[in-house]
Order: C-alpha cells, then structure tokens, then sequence
C-alpha cells in the first residue's frame, strides 16, 4: 500500500487528505518509484480549487505532476533504469489519476529521467516544472539570444527565478518584477540585473532608462490580468512577449503595441521524448557550471500537505515549495 494524497470535491486546501491505497507490479515498459520529494506546482492548487484545464475524476482524485525518488521496481522492456537509480518525473498528464502526492508511484519509464549528480532529491523535485517552463518559454518559444534584455515578472516564483537564471546562463540581462519591495535584495542576489516593482514603478518608463531608450527585446509574463497591456509597453518594437502564467486570475488586457505574442504550455515539449532529452541537456550543462541551481524557499513533511497548499496561496514564496516523504 501508498499513502496518497485525494480530494473528493473541489474547494480549499482542507478539501486534502491521505489515504492507502494499493500499488500495482509495474507493467511492461513502466518503473515504480519511491517518491522522496514532491514538487508542489501552482497548477495543483488550481485544480485542488477546481479549475482544471480539463475535467477530472472525483472523487479520490489525485495531485501532483512533479517528484523525485529512486526506482523501486522496474517492468518488463526496461533498460534504461534499475532499482535504486535515482529519478526526475518529467511529465504527468494524467495527474488526478496518477499524481505523484504520494509514497509510490508507477508510470512509464519515459516519462522520468536520472536525477542530475548536482541535486540532492529535494532540489531535484524543485527543477523540472520551473526550469522546463522557463526554458521552452524563453529559449525555443521566444528564441531569447545572448544580449537580450528579458523582463520577468512573478520572478521571485520557481518560474520566475528560473528564467532569470537561465537568462544569465546564455548572457541575456533578466530584469525582474514583484509586488513586494521586501524582495528586491534577494533578487538581485538572485541574477536580476534590476529590479521594478509593480505597481509602484511605470513599467515602461523604468525598462525604456534601463535600457538606453529602446524597451526590452524580450518579456516573460506569468501574471497576466488586467495589467498585460502596460507591461507590454516595456518591450521594444517588434519584441516578443511569452506568457506561459495566469497567477491573476482576472480578464487580460490586449496589448496594442506592435509585438510578436506566444503563449507557453509546457505539455507542448514534456510529452516529447526528444524535447525532454533537448531540455534535459541544456539543464545538466547549467548545473554542472552552478548557473542553474533550484531555489527552495519552504520544505513541508507529505502529511502538512494541507498548510503547504495554504502557504502557497496565502503567503508570497521565493522559489519553490516541496513536500517531503
Ligand atoms: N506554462 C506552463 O506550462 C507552466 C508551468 C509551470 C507554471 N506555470 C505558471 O507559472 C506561474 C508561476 O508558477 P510557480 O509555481 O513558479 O510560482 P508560484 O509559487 O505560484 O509564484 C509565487 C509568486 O508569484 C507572485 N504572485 C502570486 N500571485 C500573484 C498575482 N496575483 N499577481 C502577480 N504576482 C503574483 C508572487 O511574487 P511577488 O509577491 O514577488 O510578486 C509569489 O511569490 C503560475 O501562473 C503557474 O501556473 C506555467
């Protein structure tokens, strides 16, 4: 048996508790996995409150797209893996069925890879949602190049910190955005060139002197709502504006500036065995170099899963929140 984490209806972090549940043999092609850390994803409290991207199965429904542990048992066909090699999950998209808030976990063999000899398993729970979004965001989405002045917003969330330190990683400048002036030491510490604070700072007037006059060439955006007209104003024209979040939850407005606008869903490259081994390859260089180095801001034991959830939508973390099994 697993201790798991379900829901039976959508509501608040209360609506989470753990149960048993079976584990099953590992079938042709799949792994089991002993989680040790799970990475806690905005996109989980979303669908906990009930706005899924798409319906789910309640009740006992699961959570969870991101973990790492080692393999514990390995099906038939699988050659890549062996028990007791330690693990990355790469991509669930099944996760109310099959998602990794929980002790043990079966899933195919390629929807995981080896866990990175720099990360310890708690920085590795914390790397592949953050640094994959971040990378397919800013590098094969928006062709982000060496020079570039990127601006991101929410940059003190896993994603945000993640594109800054990627942006330095291939010598673009990542100027970071936050509502809390409490934040503005520990992002510059962090890699941003500049800090501006929203919605004290007029965006575009800050980015246009930061940058001799001619706005950002790129702009990550993971808030949109109301405030997405005047943040594109920041960029110059012919930019490019991504945005791969929606932590306002209110209608977006429309810019009107002449920009080239992508929008990020990183279902788009981790379902892809061979974009997961592009991703993977350009995250293990970073590491190996310490460019790229997750942030963990607050770890929980699996069974406060309730307060982690409150945390993450109550508080205003640096980085990322995990739970530890
Ligand atoms: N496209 C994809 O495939 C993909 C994958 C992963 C995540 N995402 C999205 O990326 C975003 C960030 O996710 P995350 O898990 O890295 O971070 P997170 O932990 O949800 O982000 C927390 C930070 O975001 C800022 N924030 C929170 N609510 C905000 C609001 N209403 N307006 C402006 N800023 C707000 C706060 O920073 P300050 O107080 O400093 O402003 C907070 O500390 C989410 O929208 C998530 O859904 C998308």
């Amino acid at each position: 048996m697993s201790r798991v984490v379900v829901f039976d209806e959508a509501g608040g972090p209360e609506v989470l508790r753990v149960v048993d549940q079976p584990v099953p043999e590992p079938a042709a092609g799949q792994v089991r996995l002993a989680v040790e850390v799970i990475g806690v994803n905005r996109l989980d409290a979303m669908v906990r409150a009930g706005h899924a991207p798409r319906p789910i199965r309640l009740p006992q429904a699961r959570l969870g797209v991101e973990a790492a542990g080692r393999i514990d048992a390995v099906g038939a066909d699988v050659e890549e893996f062996a028990v007791g090699d330690p693990v990355i999950v790469t991509a669930l998209p099944d996760m109310d069925i099959n998602g990794t808030y929980a002790e043990q976990l079966v899933l195919p063999a390629e929807r995981i890879i080896a866990r990175p000899a720099e990360l310890d398993a708690t920085s590795a729970a914390a790397l592949w949602v953050s640094y994959s979004t971040a990378y397919g965001a800013l590098i094969e989405k928006a062709g982000t190049r060496p020079g570039d002045r990127v601006l991101v917003t929410a940059a003190s969330s896993g994603v945000g910190l993640a594109a800054m330190q990627i942006a330095n990683q291939i010598g673009a400048i990542p100027l970071a955005v936050t509502r809390s002036e409490t934040k503005v030491d520990a992002l510059l510490a962090a890699g941003a060139y500049a800090v501006l604070i929203r919605p004290r700072d007029d965006l575009a007037r800050v980015t246009q002197e930061l940058t001799d006059g001619s706005g950002v060439e790129i702009i990550l955006d993971l808030v949109m709502g109301p405030g997405l007209a005047d943040l594109a104003r920041a960029a110059r024209p012919g930019g490019t504006l991504v945005t791969a979040g929606w932590l306002d939850p209110r209608p977006a407005s429309f810019p009107m500036n002449p920009l080239t606008i992508n929008r990020y869903m990183s279902f788009e490259h981790t379902l892809d065995p061979t974009a997961v081994r592009r991703i993977a390859a350009f995250l293990g260089a970073g590491l190996r170099t310490g460019a790229l180095s997750p942030t963990i801001d607050r770890a929980f034991g699996f069974d406060d899963v309730v307060e982690a959830h409150r945390y993450l939508e109550q508080g205003s973390p640096f980085g990322k929140v995990v739970l530890s099994v």
